[in-house]
């Protein structure tokens, strides 16, 4: 036997939409934060590219205009990277580019800024300046691909302390080729104008300082969209609780429909069947109606009219005593009037007329039928013709019987 796999209760295509619904309500404020991140960078990129192109445009100028000048003229000035110490001394273009970035540095008290002016090539005697990965991955790359123009790095993108990490080539020119080749500390002496001589970095810190308001308003919103979301289920839930109550309660009414239906088809079948039964009795059935006045007759079956030769249009609507003539007996008539006052049934023989004249000997059973006793609603009349209407007729008994000592003789 193959079993259908059932879902789970829960899983419910409006508890999918809710779901959904939910989820892009906790996504937004991760993609707003991303888009701001990516604002934060762009920023930080675009402030370190700025302070890289003007150190790069001072350390140029100062080669090309300071030092070349200076050698060329043979002038009285030492260019030194110890100039302070030195009369006459004059800042190299490293020592320009270092302190440069160490005015830059300064600029913000928060380390916000760092600038480092270095290579894997570092004159003797000077203090250590290690190299980390970052640093030494951007030599490699400067080298092997003269074109490239910078080397970056980001960090942490979305929390906490990113940074943005620029890297430029430091290439040799005509005037440091000259000193570094002849430099008593020079690690290296055969560089060539265009090398790359070491980098240029700038890395700036984007420091969240107060970044903890950012993180309360955040918090803030996820616990509103929760508080939401937990009455929006809340609701959804009671909402569909109660029209599944309400469908019970329809389907519950329809069923009890159906039922009655059911029930009333099978009375009017009876009732149709009683009615054939009524209908096709041989015995003439009558039935009276005691609201209306004078009681007339709302219903005779085809026995009563073959009995008596009226139709329906002669009968019904009018009292049943039109059946009377010259020798009917008034005194069962009085009879009968007695029985109907007090709601009794009675049965008499009477004689009564034919539509053609002719009379006939009836045997006539009445019976109170719904209503409450003492006053039924309808009366139900059976006729039955006990001689043959041919024969002659003599108020008081039927014929062929000895008639009461007390019926008038005809
Ligand atoms: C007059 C000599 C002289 C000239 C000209 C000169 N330099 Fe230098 N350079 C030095 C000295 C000395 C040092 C070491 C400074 C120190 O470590 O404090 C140095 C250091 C450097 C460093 C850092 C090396 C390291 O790893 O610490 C780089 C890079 C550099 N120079 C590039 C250049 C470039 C590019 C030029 C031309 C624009 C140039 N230099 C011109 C003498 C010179
Ligand atoms: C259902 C019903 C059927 C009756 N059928 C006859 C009948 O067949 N022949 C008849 O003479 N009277 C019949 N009667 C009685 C008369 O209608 C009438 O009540 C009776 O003769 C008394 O007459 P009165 O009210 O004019 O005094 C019937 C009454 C009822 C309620």
């Amino acid at each position: 036997m193959l079993s259908r796999i059932r879902r789970p209760t829960w899983f419910t295509t409006a508890n999918l939409v809710l779901g959904l619904f939910l989820l892009c309500l906790l996504l937004l404020p991760v993609v707003l934060l991303g888009t701001l991140s990516r604002m934060d960078q762009s920023q930080m990129e675009l402030q370190a590219k700025e302070i890289s192109i003007l150190v790069t445009d001072i350390r140029r100028y100062y080669s090309d205009n300071v030092v070349q000048r200076i050698q060329e003229s043979d002038g009285k000035a030492v260019l030194t990277d110890r100039y302070r110490e030195i009369h006459g001394g004059i800042p190299i273009p490293a020592t320009l580019s270092i302190e440069l970035g160490q005015l830059f540095e300064q600029a913000h008290d928060d380390g916000r800024i760092q600038y480092r002016f270095i290579s894997d090539y570092p004159f003797r005697g000077r203090g250590a300046r290690p190299l980390d990965r970052f640093e030494l991955e951007a030599i490699k790359q400067f080298r092997s691909n003269p074109s490239l123009q910078q080397f970056t790095q980001v960090r942490n993108p979305f929390f906490g302390d990113d940074s943005y990490r620029l890297a430029t080539p430091v290439l040799m020119r005509k005037a440091c080729v000259t000193c570094h080749n002849a430099h008593p500390d020079s690690p290296k002496r055969d560089w060539k104008v265009g090398d790359v001589r070491g980098i240029q970095e700038i890395t700036i810190k984007d420091l969240h300082t107060e970044g903890g308001d950012d993180f309360a308003y955040l918090g803030l919103y996820l616990a509103l969209v929760g508080l939401t979301a937990t009455g929006a289920i809340h609701l959804f839930r009671r909402q569909s609780a109660r029209l599944q109550r309400s469908n019970g309660q329809l389907l519950e009414a329809r069923h009890r429909e159906e039922a009655i239906q059911q029930r009333l088809r099978g009375k009017v079948e009876e009732l149709s069947l009683l009615a054939s039964v009524v209908g096709s009795s041989t015995v003439g059935v009558t039935i009276a109606d005691m609201d209306r006045p004078d009681t007339p007759l709302i219903y005779a079956n085809q026995a009563f009219y073959d009995l008596t030769g009226f139709d329906e249009a002669e009968t019904l609507g009018r009292n049943c005593r039109f059946l009377r003539g010259p020798l009917t007996d008034p005194d069962t008539s009085a009879a009968i009037r007695r029985a109907i006052a007090k709601g009794e049934p009675c049965t008499v023989e009477l004689i009564n007329y034919r539509r053609d004249g002719t009379p006939f000997w009836n045997r006539l059973n009445l019976y109170p039928v719904g209503g409450s006793p003492g006053r039924p609603k309808f009366y139900v009349g059976n006729q039955t013709r006990i001689t043959d209407p041919s024969m002659p007729m003599q108020a008081g008994t039927p014929q062929g019987e000895p008639p009461p000592a007390s019926a008038p003789q005809g």
